[in-house]
């Protein structure tokens, strides 16, 4: 498991930092940070886990996105999201919504439950300068594709297709993401490929993993990857749960602004101005 085998080792391993966001629901950022600004295409993963309900119940009340996809997948619980153009729909524990912003989407993301355990995480993926103002779309799926892997463990496909040919829901993104949730029991051992020209990523969220054969990465650590054109990973001594993300990247300038992400700052001042006096909504 080298890279001179094409194994991509870790180059960089970043710890979630505790924030709030929304009105005052208490999560862990792993990238959009100063420590791991954007892997390109990934923006921002958020994971919010808790079972104090004061830690998530004011939610995420109404807020525009421009520009790039939102990503929601849950473990447990459940999300209500409800948009400005009367799109509406809860995603529940084992679900995903794939929202492409595009030009521009006004949307709310409330918990629909007022105790028990919340726990999922929400990605942010850039779009193309050609599609940055393309209409809103969505892709929402109550269930994704799962895999049974041969030495124990499970892949939950959400985006991309497997090396064994399991292909996830969602699909027509321009990155070409691979988005996995993989579960494995002690000890097992998980490989995939990946090719060359994308950027991945893994987060463990449970347990602890060693990729490529470095140093194990425990419970709230991304492991950003790098060369090569696979991943092998084993899990430790009390499993591992993570995420494997892969993306073409854009290779474009980025510009954020709050929930606007474009390519220049006069694209995000033009976000903010359209949001201000009404047009944000308007297609062109
Ligand atoms: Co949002």
């Amino acid at each position: 498991m080298t890279v001179a085998d094409g194994y991509r080792a870790v180059t960089l391993f970043v710890a979630g930092q505790p924030t709030s966001d929304g009105a005052g629901v208490k999560l862990t950022r792993v990238i959009g940070t100063p420590e791991l600004g954007q892997l390109d295409p990934f923006l921002l993963l958020d994971e919010f886990r808790s079972d104090r309900p004061q830690d998530y119940i004011g939610g995420f009340p109404d807020h525009p996105h421009r520009g790039f996809e939102t990503v929601t997948y849950m473990l447990a619980g459940r999300m209500r999201h409800r948009d400005s153009t009367g799109h509406e729909g809860v995603i529940e524990a084992g679900g995903v919504q794939w929202m492409t912003a595009g030009r521009g989407v006004i949307h709310s993301e409330m918990p629909e439950q007022e105790d028990g355990l919340l726990w999922g995480f929400q990605l942010w993926l850039n779009l193309p300068a050609a599609e940055k103002m393309k209409a809103p779309s969505y892709q929402e799926f109550a269930d994704v594709a799962e895999e049974a892997l041969d030495g124990g463990g499970t892949v939950r496909v959400i985006a991309g297709k497997t090396g064994r040919g399991t292909e996830g829901p969602v699909g027509g993104i321009t990155t070409d993401p691979l988005y996995l949730d993989v579960t494995l029991p002690a000890g097992a051992s998980f490989e995939e490929a990946i090719p060359a020209a994308a950027n991945a990523f893994v987060y463990v969220y449970d347990g602890g993993l060693a990729v490529g054969g470095g140093n194990p990465l425990s419970r709230g650590i991304l492991g950003v990857l790098g060369e090569g054109e696979r991943v092998g990973a084993r899990a430790g001594a009390d499993g591992a749960r993570f995420l494997l993300l892969a993306a073409r990247p854009l290779g474009e300038p980025v510009a954020r602004g709050g929930p606007f992400v474009m390519n220049t700052r006069e694209e995000v001042q033009q976000a903010f101005r359209d949001f201000g006096d009404g047009s944000f909504l308007q297609a062109d």
